[in-house]
Parts: structure tokens; sequence; C-alpha cells
């Protein structure tokens, strides 16, 4: 368990008629103002909002989730007026992709103007900037009337909360308001891409697929990091990066295309970790499995047939079985198309493990 010292009373709000919106998020955007945390939904995740444009306030940020300062942030706007502010210039390539993907999961890094504070960029030059497709998150920007700094509104490392109630367990008693509006529409969160250069490069897939973009502007770059774990051999030990996204259980990954020898594969390590005592569950619809087919004390989740019902359960299924006290998950892949590539790599980063048959 986390402590933590409680300093603050967090207040919920619950946002259940749309139409009341802008009366029941005005205390939240004043906070906004005066230097207070606030979580907000978005289409991907939900967010843990500060001032962008106020160092104090952005300060809070890193201290309230433990995130390293090295980590730089995404900025939130309502408006394009507003993310001109903040950026040098505006690229047609970058604009055409605002026209085309805004409101939406789509992160673009910029040059960065001097309006925006070193703490925000990690000292970069560039800033990473996005305008939610989420009515809330909209208005409480508008609201607040500055640009919002905010990363998800999680403890550094654990799953990104896709539900009020994750945000509210892992940051009551550290932020000021929680705003509720259910559970998250996509469940990963944006997609990144540097926009700097003639060359657009992918730094993170998410909600916006890569096929969809380069429909668009033709082909991208995809940055050798990501999904870096994969590539160096059979076995990989943890340690090798940085995880992310992490359950408290060990996540063991089997990757392959052969159906059949991922089965089997899941199957052993099903058998092998029952025997020494762990509580096992399988997660993702993937080889054929249902409940029947598993031993007896092994959880069997299903999450959906589609990438897009699996993304957005994603998160809430990893979190949910360490509430239910599971020690080993073990995942099979899917196919890294569309946005199979956001999951895949969420799931590579958080394994503990991952094995290739
Ligand atoms: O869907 C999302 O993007 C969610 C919601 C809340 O909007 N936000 C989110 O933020 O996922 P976060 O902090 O968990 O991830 C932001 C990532 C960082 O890990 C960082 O590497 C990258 O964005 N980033 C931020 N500024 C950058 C910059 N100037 N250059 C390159 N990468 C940057
Ligand atoms: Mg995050």
């Amino acid at each position: 368990m986390v402590r933590r010292i409680m300093v603050l009373k967090t207040r919920m709000i619950k946002i259940q008629d749309h139409s009341e919106l802008s009366w029941k998020i005005r205390e939240a955007a004043d906070s906004i103002r005066n230097k207070g945390l606030v979580a907000f939904p978005t289409e991907t995740v939900y967010g843990l909002g500060a001032n962008a444009l106020d160092p104090d306030a952005v300060k809070k940020i890193f201290e309230a989730k433990k995130r390293p300062f090295n980590d730089p942030l995404i900025v939130h706007v309502s408006s394009m007026e507003m993310a001109r502010k903040i950026v040098k210039k505006i690229s047609s390539k970058a604009k055409k992709l605002m026209e085309s993907f805004w409101p939406g999961p789509l992160t673009l890094v910029l040059e960065r103007s001097s309006l925006i504070p070193d703490i925000v960029t990690s000292g970069l030059d560039t800033v990473a900037i996005r305008m939610p497709s989420n009515d809330v998150a909209l208005s409480l920007i508008e609201s607040a009337n500055v640009p919002v700094a905010a990363p998800s509104a999680n403890l550094f490392g654990k799953p990104s909360p896709t539900r009020a109630e994750h945000v509210f367990n892992d940051l009551d008693g550290v932020v000021d308001f929680i705003i509720d509006d259910g559970p998250t529409q996509i469940g990963v969160e944006s997609t990144i891409l540097d926009v700097t250069r003639e060359d657009i490069v992918l730094l993170r897939p998410g909600g916006t697929v890569k096929e969809k973009i380069e429909k668009i502007i033709g082909p991208i770059t995809i940055h050798p990091a990501v999904n870096r774990k994969k590539i160096e051999g059979k076995v990989l030990s943890p340690g090798m990066m940085d995880k992310h996204y992490s359950p408290d259980a060990r996540l063991i990954l089997v990757i392959g295309d052969d159906d059949n020898k991922k089965r089997k594969k899941i199957l052993e390590l099903v058998e092998h970790y029952k025997m020494a005592g762990n509580k096992v569950a399988v997660l993702l619809r993937s080889e054929g499995f249902n409940q029947r087919s598993l031993p007896q004390v092994v959880k069997y989740l299903d999450i959906g047939i589609n990438a897009a019902s699996i993304a957005r359960d994603l998160f809430y299924k990893l979190r949910l079985l360490d509430q239910q006290g599971v020690e080993v998950i073990i995942a099979g892949s899917i196919i890294e198309d569309g946005l199979g590539f956001a999951i895949m790599n969420r799931l590579i980063r958080a394994a503990d493990q991952i094995i290739k048959v």
C-alpha cells in the first residue's frame, strides 16, 4: 500500500445531465485558475489538470502523481486560438491533422512559445498539445480560460484511469476536485505525433489509428523506442526498460502468430503458476479460451471481441484483477493493426515478462 499524507478534502462532482455542465464545473474551473488540481474526464482516460501557464500549479501535478520531473506533460486546449498562443508556428501538415482529428485523441508535439513554463515540457523546446473530444473537458478548459496541463490521473506507473473511481483510489486527498462523467469511451491514451519536422514521427500509438493519419498526410515514421521491449529476443527480462501501466500482479504476455502455439504456451504457464500456488488469471479473448476450458481456480476475463472494446476495458480489467487479489495475469497477443497497435503497446510496456512462441 502506498502511504500518503492527506491534506486536502477532495470534492467529487458527478455529471449526470450535460445541460447543467456550465454551473456544475464552475468551482472546478475557478480552482484551476487558483493553482488547484482537478481530475477530469476526456474521451481517452481521465486527466489530472492544472493551469499550464502557472509553474507552481503544474508542480503539484508531479507531486500528486509521484511522477519524475523529466516526463513532460500534455497541454489541453479548447480552441485553435488557445493552441496558437502556446506554439511558435503550425506547419501545413500539423494544420491538416488538427482539422481532421481535433477535437479527438491526437496529441501534436510542436515548438513551444515563451508562455509555456519549463516545468510543463521538462525543459524541451517543444510542447505536446491536444484538444480532447469530451464536453466536460472542453467546458472546463473554456471556463478556466487557460490551457490545462494534464497527464493521466493515476499514480505514476499504474494503469491509466478510465473511471472516476480509479482516480479516487489513486489520488483521494491530494487533488481538489474529481469530475465524474462515467467510463471513458476509448480507454487508451491519445496518439502522440512529433510534427516539428517534415518527417512526421509517431511517439506513442493511441486512440487515433496510424492508418487514418496516413490517409491524411501520407506515410509516417514510427519512433524506434515504441514497442522496443519486444525486439530483443525470446524471453525478455524485466527491468530492461521502464515499466508502465502496470498492475500489481505479475503480467506475462505471450506473443506470436500461431494461435495453437500460443494456446499451448498459455495453458503451460497456467499450470505452472497454479502448481506454485498462485492465483492466476487469463486476459483477452484470444486463442479461443473460455472459462470452461481453463482449470477451475483460474479466472478468465473476456474483454471483448473487437479492438475498440478491448481498448475500452483494458485498464479497467487490469485494475479489477488487482482488486481481486490475482497474482499472475497471462495475456495473449492480438493483431497490431488499427487500435490493436495501441493495445499491444500498453500490454508490452505493462508486462513483467514477454514470451515469443
Ligand atoms: O489521452 C491522453 O493523452 C491523456 C489524456 C489525459 O489527455 N494524457 C496522457 O498524458 O496520456 P501522460 O502524461 O500520461 O502522457 C504524456 C506523454 C508523456 O509520457 C511524454 O513522453 C509525452 O506525452 N510528451 C509530452 N510532452 C512531450 C514533448 N514535448 N515531446 C515529446 N513527448 C512529449
Ligand atoms: Mg500516463
